[in-house]
């Protein structure tokens, strides 16, 4: 059958649990990727069924059977994901009161272009207010879009510093990228149920274009008050993403009761079996900004120029509660210079 293909073409094989992709061209097959069948009962906003996943696929070249993943997810038990709790840090000079007033205006932007409107008390069951699976991923992959810029803005400046400065940038610039990274790796697992059309993807650009050059140029002239301003705004995606659990658990999002986490996603986060449904996925990415927002803001209570990374950091005594990549001791409004330098 294979011989009969003139042009690039996907089969799928395999008993009902699990499958098999060849990726075929004039006869040659020059690919092959092995999974696990999830349900075919997923959502998406606007594309067909059968081109859900295909907004990226995997490489096809005749080599090179997969692309691995640069960052290793630390790993994040349920009782932990559980605990995490929508916090927030009392701003405490004026850097602080800039960063969170910056962060409340994008809110109010970010609410108006995603259709968002949070219920004041008495107004949950107005339709108004009502958030529908489509509404919530609209929202997600706007927000994630974003989400991934500070990141590699600050490692980016800060690799420049050492570079041009000729000296150590003792840890900051990976936890930085690797937070880009992460942010990315939430976009591209949202973009498996969603394809967003014409006008969201000029909003993800315009948005781009503004937020990248905004952010840069604050970075160069205060990166303390820049981490303080990620450090709200991932207070506000906790924020965000606990509510989207809510609505979740209450019933108001029956499609994605049963919806099974994109594979995308259960090898990133390494889903345990029987965790890998579409809450469980909210549950890692709230946990993951619940981190950045701990990250952030212990960053912003730093020297900038001579503090090493604490996570980054082996501690004299590593007995004594100290920051760490998963969520062990996590402190979601950060740590103090003076309990980890
Ligand atoms: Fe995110
Ligand atoms: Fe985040």
């Amino acid at each position: 059958m294979l011989s009969l293909l003139a042009t690039p073409a996907r089969i799928i094989l395999g008993a009902p649990k699990q499958y098999k992709v060849l990726y075929a061209r004039k006869g040659t097959i020059y690919g092959i990727t092995r999974g696990l069948m999830h349900s075919t009962s997923r959502f998406n906003s606007s594309t067909p069924r059968d081109n859900t996943t295909d907004i990226f696929s995997p490489p096809s070249t005749p080599h090179i059977k997969q692309v691995e993943t640069a960052w290793v997810h630390p790993v994040y038990t349920t009782e932990q994901m559980c605990a995490v709790a929508v916090g927030h840090r009392n701003a405490k000079n004026w850097s602080d009161r800039v960063a969170l007033g910056t962060v409340k205006v994008l809110r109010w932007g970010m609410d108006r272009v995603s259709g968002y409107r949070h219920p004041e008390l008495g107004q949950q069951h107005e339709v108004k207010f009502q958030m529908t699976e489509k509404k919530w991923l609209t929202r997600f992959i706007f927000l994630e879009s974003v989400a991934g810029v500070p990141g590699m803005v600050g490692g980016m400046l800060r690799h420049l510093r050492s570079l041009r400065g000729l000296k150590r940038d003792n840890g900051w610039i990976e936890t930085l990228l690797e937070e880009a990274y992460n942010e990315r790796m939430h976009l591209l697992t949202f973009l498996k149920l969603a394809k967003p059309g014409f006008f969201m993807r000029l909003l993800v650009l315009g948005a781009q274009g503004v937020f990248f050059n905004g952010f840069f140029l604050s970075y160069l002239i205060s990166p303390r008050t820049c981490h303080r301003f990620v450090g709200y705004l991932e207070e506000e995606a906790v924020l965000t993403y606990t509510r989207a659990i809510h609505d979740l658990e209450t019933g108001k999002l029956p499609e994605w009761e049963k919806l099974d986490a994109p594979e995308i996603a259960v090898q990133y986060w390494k889903m345990p079996e029987g965790k890998r449904k579409m809450k469980d996925l909210l549950m890692y990415v709230r946990a993951d900004e619940a981190k950045h927002g701990e990250v952030n803001h212990t960053f912003g209570n730093l020297i900038q120029a001579s503090d090493p990374n604490p996570y980054a950091s082996q501690y004299k005594d590593p007995t004594k509660p100290h920051p760490k990549k998963d969520l062990t001791h996590i402190k979601t409004i950060g740590w103090e210079r003076d309990e980890v330098i």
